[in-house]
């Protein structure tokens, strides 16, 4: 790996890159990697049947899935440490941020070529330091991996350890590192080069709730100055705080992807939750087929409402009942549910809407099974 003179680089402040802004141009245009078809086994055991997603140029993509889906070794393909059996991989923009899909690599084995490594920065799942050097002399050693050198290498060591927060600790031997000063470590090694495209595995495990939101705010620094990021996390509320596509694995094959708004717009609605102070044995009705002769304009409100929502059956709670309703008016369910219990003389204790979370969608697509079990 190299270091890219005129890269975009990771996590600066950089104007966004022409791959961004011409997002129209044409089919390819902006689309920063694209695979497609990748299968892989280990010996008998499948990793990878059947992979197909494109990662749009200065954005961060999520690549979901529980343990084992198979996203490290997607990664693992992308930046060529593995080899896949089958499909291919395609890289639309060169170093200087403009999508070229001229020079695109093709066929299993395109990660290897010298032009792609200087693409890639990739964060390891595992963290990979040297506990018995200092911060500083590990990057050092990093860096003329990448061919780095001199004062270009220091200043560029100085500018990662600021971004990842470690600037007054870089004369500390890792062994004293915390777990979270380890993982900013490793996501230092791996932006030295200034890479357009940098490959994340994981990298908020085990770190507190500072070093979380540094790490996060990192990445939305890094796509907002054209970096393009794809983040593998089975931390679903993370993928919606820096993601904008996502794609879920599970037994190696992509079941979900998109823009993550639509994906939680097709796969999960908002929720109403509303509980009753009704201490009777029994919940009182509050949905159900209205009679064509009631008069009674409330529950017809309700009736209709209902029909565009689904209410799962009410649970006991506290010295009453919860109702828990679905439906995409979820303001008409609100004014329904309200007028209901007003016309009732029902007392409410809580009435609330929930949006539906990217965990919501996760677990609807992936089930609860435990994946060691499987
Ligand atoms: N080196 C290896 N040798 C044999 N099997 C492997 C190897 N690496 C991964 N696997 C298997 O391939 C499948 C996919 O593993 P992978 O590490 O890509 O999943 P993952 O989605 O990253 O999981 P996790 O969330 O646990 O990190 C799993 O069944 C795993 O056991
Ligand atoms: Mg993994």
């Amino acid at each position: 790996m190299h270091h890219n003179e005129g890269g975009t680089g990771a996590g600066q402040n950089l104007p966004e890159s022409p791959a961004v802004s011409e997002r129209h141009g044409n089919v390819t245009a902006g689309i920063a990697v694209a695979v497609e078809g990748l299968a892989l086994s280990y010996g008998q055991r499948v990793a990878l049947h059947d992979v197909t997603f494109s990662v749009r140029a200065g954005t961060c993509f999520g690549l979901l899935g529980p343990n084992g889906a198979g996203k490290s070794t997607t990664l693992k393909i992308l930046c060529g440490l593995v080899q896949p059996d089958k499909g291919s991989v395609r890289w639309f923009e060169a170093a200087d941020g403009h999508p070229q899909p001229g020079e695109a690599d093709r066929g299993p084995g395109v990660a290897g070529s010298g032009l792609t490594h200087r693409r890639i920065g990739y964060v390891p799942q595992e963290v990979t330091l040297y506990d018995r050097l200092t911060a500083r002399d590990n990057l050092l050693m990093f860096g003329s991996l990448c061919g780095l050198r001199g004062r270009a290498l220091e200043a560029r060591i100085r500018e990662v350890l600021e971004l990842v927060g470690l600037g007054d600790r870089a004369q500390e031997p890792v062994v004293s590192y915390s777990g979270g000063m380890r993982r900013r470590l490793n996501i230092a090694a791996a932006l030295l080069h200034q890479p357009p495209l940098v490959l994340m595995d994981e990298p908020t495990v085990g770190v507190d709730p500072q070093s979380r939101h540094h790490i996060l705010s990192l990445v939305r620094r890094m796509t907002s100055s054209g970096v393009t990021v794809i983040y593998c996390t089975h931390y679903m509320e993370e993928a919606e705080a820096v993601c904008d596509d996502v794609a879920i694995l599970d037994h190696g094959r992509v079941i979900a992807a998109g823009p993550l708004p639509e994906l939680l717009a097709r796969h999960a609605e908002p929720k109403v939750y509303l509980e009753l102070e009704a201490p009777s044995v029994s919940p009182p009705v509050l949905f159900g087929p209205v009679s064509p002769h009631s008069d009674s304009s409330e529950a017809a409100t309700l009736s209709e409402t209902a029909t565009a929502a689904s209410a799962a059956a009410p649970v006991p709670s506290g010295a009453g009942w919860l109702y828990a309703v679905e439906g995409r008016d979820v303001l008409g369910v609100v004014e329904a549910l309200a007028r209901t219990c007003r016309a009732q003389g029902l007392a409410v204790r809580r009435l609330e809407t929930v949006r539906p979370t990217l965990e919501s969608v996760f677990l609807a697509l992936t089930g609860t099974s435990l994946r060691d079990e499987a």
